[in-house]
């Protein structure tokens, strides 16, 4: 027998024992919660047409569906989530004008995620869908759901952070702001990296105020107090409005007695145009990423023919079990401890040395002989590990790390869900395109020609999408200058920092892609459940920053 045949595809796996016996207890447990609130289940089918999760109504990147045809060539996909299917054969079976449609399901849902990124490509998810109804109540129902269902688990240690996207979208049109530089400022401020929202808007015409007020919204997450800061200077009704709705689904909250599970977060945008007003998500100090995920998605029922307003969350079962057992084996983030991956090599010297000005104390790092791997100041209560840069987002977004210090150039190339919440100014350099003087005319002519780097994604992301020029990309692990004097490339893409590896090679620097530097990263979860000491750290690094040396 090949014994090749006894393993399952990267992604999937095999779930029996204890962890099956729990999902499926879980699964009947929530069901029966959500049949006590009034949902019915319903069943939809595990593909459907590929349009039905295409566009503006998925909440998936097309590259990540499973996509496969029929024997009509028709283009089907395996259902990356349950909402879009679930609003089809709602808006064919059951959508009448004023009639309120409460839908629950379970099942599993499929992403061909990127490969070794140690995510599930096949995870059971429960949810429930609420259609018809716009009003906060239904809002209120909602998250009480949510909090029951985590609570009925047995999860201890979870938070429900609540956005509007109302808000960020009413400060963009009090700003002029649409299209392009709307969705791409988006994305930034839902990664928290004010520096990259500001210098999208730096060339931009408005004024200061509206600048402010925009790139704000990082900083805007807390209780419930939160609400009343963000009011401040708001004369657009849109945002007032999201304001509004946000106290009054606090109020719905507190008289259901949940308030103690809410926070709030202004930055909290879905890259997908499918969430109208309120956001929300549960997180848990045991797990790396959001654990639940819902919000109001009043245009998604248009899409299939019925205008009517509905909300709705999905819980992953997977990720609770998991939860549940790190919780079970003390494995939570919440250990007391910020915990720090550096990158090694030319960085980690500088890094330690910001640290240190901030008050933290590394001197165990400084002894170059040691083999120790991590080091602990107990009275700042922090842990400090030096890791290889491309490790380091890793690190940080399954949260082994609350914070990373790494170039930029590995935060691109990596693609990892991490908050990117300061520029460093430190680890300064350029990305380049480098080669022999005469692999000029290759790059103004449009040549088909070969790429030597480290870095393939920032590398194809620049010649398809900034040189519209079509190359043959070449990885390689290190001394990139050597592809092209021994002709396995005619160019590279790769960094320079003095410049002197080029010059002694006798390369130059024949395009500049982007200027780098060091970045501070944060887990999406850390962020939100250390809040009061990452701010603080943000703060002290900037001050570090921003300190001229006293001249002596
Ligand atoms: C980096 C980069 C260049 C060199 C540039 O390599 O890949 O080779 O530094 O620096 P310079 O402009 O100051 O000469 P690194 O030393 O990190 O190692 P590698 O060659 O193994 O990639």
């Amino acid at each position: 027998m090949e014994k090749r045949l006894l393993h399952t595809p990267e992604g999937v796996r095999d779930i029996y024992g204890r962890d099956y016996e729990r999902k499926l207890r879980l699964e009947l447990e929530f069901l029966q919660i959500l049949r006590n609130y009034g949902y019915k289940e319903i069943d939809t089918p595990s593909f459907e047409y590929f349009d039905v999760y295409s566009g503006e109504i998925g909440t998936t990147p097309s590259d990540e569906l499973y996509k496969f045809f029929d024997k009509d060539n028709n283009t089907l996909v395996l259902r990356p989530d349950f909402t879009p299917g679930v609003a089809r054969a709602a808006s064919k079976y059951f959508i009448d004008d004023n009639v309120h449609v409460k839908l629950s399901y379970s099942g599993n849902v499929f992403s061909n995620a990127r490969s070794l990124s140690g995510k599930l490509k096949e995870n059971t998810e429960i949810g429930a869908e609420y259609m018809g109804d716009g009003s906060v109540e239904a809002d209120g129902e909602m998250i009480a759901m949510a909090v029951e269902l985590l609570r009925s688990a047995g999860l201890k240690d979870f938070q429900i952070c609540i956005g509007n996207a109302g808000y960020f979208k009413g400060l963009c049109e009090e700003a002029e702001i649409d299209g392009e530089l709307e969705m791409n400022l988006r994305d930034e401020i839902g990664n928290k990296n004010r520096f990259a929202a500001a210098n999208l808007v730096k060339d931009i015409e408005m004024l200061e105020s509206q600048t402010d007020k925009l790139l704000r919204c990082v900083e805007l997450f807390g209780d419930v107090s939160v609400l009343d800061k963000a009011l401040v200077g708001i004369s657009n009704e849109r945002s007032k409005a999201a304001i509004d709705r946000l106290h009054a689904v606090y109020e719905q909250c507190e008289k259901r007695g949940i308030q103690s599970y809410i926070t709030f977060d202004m930055s909290m945008l879905s890259k997908y145009n499918y969430y109208t007003g309120i956001i929300f998500r549960a997180y848990t100090s045991s797990l790396g990423d959001a654990i639940l995920k819902g919000g109001r998605y009043d245009n998604l029922l248009a899409k299939f023919g019925h205008d009517a307003p509905a909300l709705g969350f999905t819980l992953s079962l997977d990720d609770l079990v998991a939860a549940l057992n790190n919780e079970e084996g003390g494995r939570t983030k919440d250990d007391g401890y910020l915990t720090f991956a550096l990158t090694k090599g030319r960085l980690a010297d500088k890094t330690i040395d910001m640290l240190q000005k901030t008050g933290i104390c590394l001197s165990e790092m400084e002894d170059k002989d040691t083999r120790k791997l991590i080091f602990t100041d107990e009275t700042n209560k922090v842990k400090v590990f030096l890791a290889k840069g491309p490790d380091v987002p890793t690190y940080v977004e399954y949260g082994a790390a609350d914070i990373g210090v790494v170039g930029e150039d590995t935060i691109l190339e990596e693609g990892r869900k991490i908050f990117e919440v300061l520029d460093l100014d430190i680890g300064k350099c350029r990305m380049c395109i480098a080669g022999p003087e005469s692999a000029k005319e290759l790059l103004q002519h449009h040549e088909m020609i070969r790429v030597a780097t480290k870095y393939p994604e920032i590398t194809r992301d620049y010649f398809q999408n900034v040189k519209h020029q079509t190359v043959d990309i070449i990885k390689l692990n290190g001394s990139i200058e050597l592809a092209p004097i021994v002709g396995l490339a005619d160019v590279i893409c790769d960094i320079v920092e003095t410049g002197s590896t080029l010059r002694e090679n006798g390369l130059v620097v024949l395009e500049e892609v982007m200027p780098l530097s060091a970045r501070l990263v944060v887990n999406t979860v850390s962020m939100r459940i250390h809040a009061y000491r990452i701010n603080k750290l943000i703060r002290d690094l900037t001050e570090v920053i921003n300190a001229v040396e006293p001249v002596i």
